[in-house]
């Protein structure tokens, strides 16, 4: 299969690195949109550490998804800036609006809701990405528009 045949490349290319964990998940997810959970035993064995350690590694960082990202994803501010403009609100909001807590992917998978620790838009908080494109002064209004686009 395909996928598995990138995944022994990826192991491949850094054999004999040290500290190469990381840098594998990084190439899956690049390669595949996400860490397959077929994919963390075989990494696991190539790293001579176990399936839960491995695991472990992958929730601490949270740029690592295990399942498919929805089409839309939608980042929002966390950070203090944002938050003491209304970024909890904010999230709320969005949480209520979707049903979705942070990390999840909605059933049909058109929405990703993540939270992120600031964009770089401090002065034009609350700030969001919505696909990697920055919004700024994001409120119930905008985000109401954003996830009527994302169905
Ligand atoms: Fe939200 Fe910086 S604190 S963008």
């Amino acid at each position: 299969e395909a996928g598995v045949e990138t995944l022994h490349q990826i192991l491949a290319t850094h054999r004999g690195m040290e500290g190469a964990l990381l840098p594998i998940l990084h190439a899956v997810q690049a390669a595949f949109g996400h860490v397959p959970q077929d994919a963390l035993p075989i990494i696991a064995k190539d790293q001579n550490i176990s399936r839960a350690e491995a695991h472990g590694v992958m929730s601490f960082y949270h740029d690592f998804r295990e399942n498919p990202a929805g089409r839309t994803v939608l980042k929002l501010c966390r950070a203090e800036a944002c938050q003491a403009v209304g970024a909890d609100d904010l999230a709320d909001h969005a949480r209520a609006k979707t049903g979705l807590d942070w990390h999840e992917t909605s059933a049909d998978g058109a929405l990703t809701l993540e939270p992120v620790f600031c964009l770089g838009l401090c002065a034009c908080g609350p700030a969001a990405m919505v696909n990697g494109k920055l919004v700024g002064r994001a409120d119930a209004a905008k985000l109401d528009k954003i996830l009527e686009g994302a169905r």
